[in-house]
């Protein structure tokens, strides 16, 4: 089976951070993706900006190597390479000086015919300095400008950076990167809620008894240590990845979806989640950071060692009992959970029905469990649904907890293409329906806010767990007090 594939309009992309960690390790790639499946225009161009010295020849040598670092190399034995790499151009621009911005202004105005298109792939206190620049060089004008989390590390600064951003670009002109939202079944999920007839009846808090959202990494921290010091866990997952996660599980359904429609929903839900201030946050929040433990057969250091710091408070582990206080979801619970280095990479969502009301089997069938759906988005991306059916064979009627199990790898014989493909072409298409709202933004730092006030002044450190578990037992006790179970690997 083959994807089918609706070539964009002609733009020029101008990424900024053109030779920093995102672009070799996803943009690139996944332009060049697009590129081999006939996606872009014969005369798209691609203008790499960063702070070295380079020439167009060494950025494509850059890009070449991005290349066969991340893709395998039969995808790179054609002539398309070529053709990618001779989409490439390079200027050197700082974002704190003029040097540079009058020859990309000259090379971009090259293309009058074609969607301008500005990639921030850098740190983001350069956000804001890059926009005022694109406006002062009067690159703005029709463009549209892609920016990266974190947006702000709270509230406050995300609104002095939206407004910021806003004094340049329109909010129609503004996308906002999630790339969980660009993953293939976080659309399935809309796909599953709204294309099929089955399940929305059942959505709610009369057949619902509560939702999992997990998002676990094998990995630890590693070369990221520093920023990711300065964020934590809350910050770098939950304020966006998982709430979104959220949102797409219990928003009512859109008109359309069209970008506001979607997003009007999704704010909704963000609007009515429960607070969670100093009087409630021990009891429905967890943090957590790792020791030294062991992760695919080897050891591997603690958090703090690969800081290099003798003490931090920053949690690599959340979990969190979050509620969408609505008619739709009351006394529904969301567990929601994160972190880095625990026992396997798996993200995924569980939805748990409520059990049948009246059991009409002997005692001696065996317990009859919950409908369960998992919509698992990594590693391998599929929906199960559990149901509970009759063992096979005679003697009588013993039940048994089954899925019905749709892997995606092998029911469609296609690569899985990357979020980022998706999302940067969504940008060319002027499409915002995956892209974050600034409310949307805004909404989730009010919900997070207090959270981390509330850490912060309990002042107590995050609980040690051991690299390669499943987070601090205080995790576990949870959602153990409300009788429920994590569930891992859709099981
Ligand atoms: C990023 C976080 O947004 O998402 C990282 O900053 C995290 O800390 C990553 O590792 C996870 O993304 P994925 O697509 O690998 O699940």
């Amino acid at each position: 089976m083959t994807s089918r594939v609706i070539p964009v309009a002609p733009f020029t992309l101008t990424v900024f951070g053109a030779t920093g960690d995102l672009a070799r390790r996803k943009l690139i790639p996944a332009l060049f993706h697009r590129d081999l499946d006939g996606q872009i225009p014969d005369d798209a161009t691609i203008i790499g900006v960063s702070r070295r010295a380079l020439s167009d020849d060494q950025f494509r040598a850059f890009a070449r190597q991005a290349l066969s670092d991340h893709i395998p190399a039969s995808e790179l034995e054609g002539p398309e390479v070529e053709r990618f790499l001779a989409r490439l151009s390079y200027v050197a621009a700082d974002a704190d000086a003029e040097a540079g911005w009058a020859e990309l202004a000259q090379r971009v105005s090259a293309f009058p015919e074609h969607i301008p298109v500005y990639y921030l792939a850098t740190a983001p206190h350069l956000f804001g300095p890059i926009c005022e620049r694109l406006g002062k060089y009067g690159l703005a004008e029709n463009g549209r400008v892609v920016i990266e989390k974190p947006i702000g590390k709270d509230l406050k600064s995300a609104v002095a950076l939206n407004e910021q951003i806003g004094r340049i670009f329109p909010e129609e002109r503004v996308y906002r990167i999630d790339h969980y939202l660009g993953k293939e079944t976080v659309q399935n999920l809309m796909a599953l809620r709204f294309a099929n007839a089955l399940f929305e009846p059942l959505w709610n808090n009369a057949h619902i008894d509560h939702v999992q959202i997990t998002v676990a990494e094998a990995l630890g921290v590693e070369e990221r240590a520093g920023y990711y010091d300065t964020a934590g866990a809350m910050r770098d997952m939950v304020q966006n990845h998982i709430l979104q996660l959220l949102c797409l599980v219990a928003m009512e359904p859109p008109a359309s979806l069209d970008a506001d429609a979607v997003r009007d929903e999704k704010l909704k839900v963000l609007r009515a989640l429960k607070p969670i201030d100093d009087q409630n946050m021990a009891a429905v929040t967890v943090r957590g950071q790792y020791r030294a433990g062991a992760s695919a057969g080897g050891a591997v250091a603690g958090y703090l060692d690969e800081l290099g710091s003798s003490t931090s408070s920053t949690e690599t582990f959340v979990a969190v009992k979050a509620e969408v206080e609505n008619w739709r979801w009351a006394g529904v619970p969301f567990y929601l959970r994160t972190g880095k280095r625990l026992a396997s990479r798996v993200s995924e969502i569980v939805v748990g029905f409520k059990p049948v009301p009246h059991s009409v089997f002997d005692a001696n069938v065996g317990p009859i469990e919950s409908n369960r759906l998992v919509i698992r988005l990594q590693p391998d991306e599929g929906v199960k649904l559990w149901l509970m059916i009759k063992d096979p064979g005679p003697g009588g009627i013993r039940l048994t907890h089954v899925p019905l199990d749709m892997s995606f790898a092998k029911a469609f014989k296609v690569r899985n293409p990357d979020a980022y493909e998706r999302l940067i072409l969504d940008v060319v298409r002027g499409n915002q329906t995956l892209f974050m709202r600034r409310d949307e933004v805004e909404a989730a730092w009010k919900w997070v806010d207090p959270i981390l006030q509330a850490w912060r002044s309990a002042k107590e450190p995050p609980r040690p767990y051991t690299a390669g578990t499943w987070g601090p037992s205080a995790a576990i006790a949870l959602i153990e007090r409300d009788g429920r179970t994590w569930l891992e690997d859709g099981a």
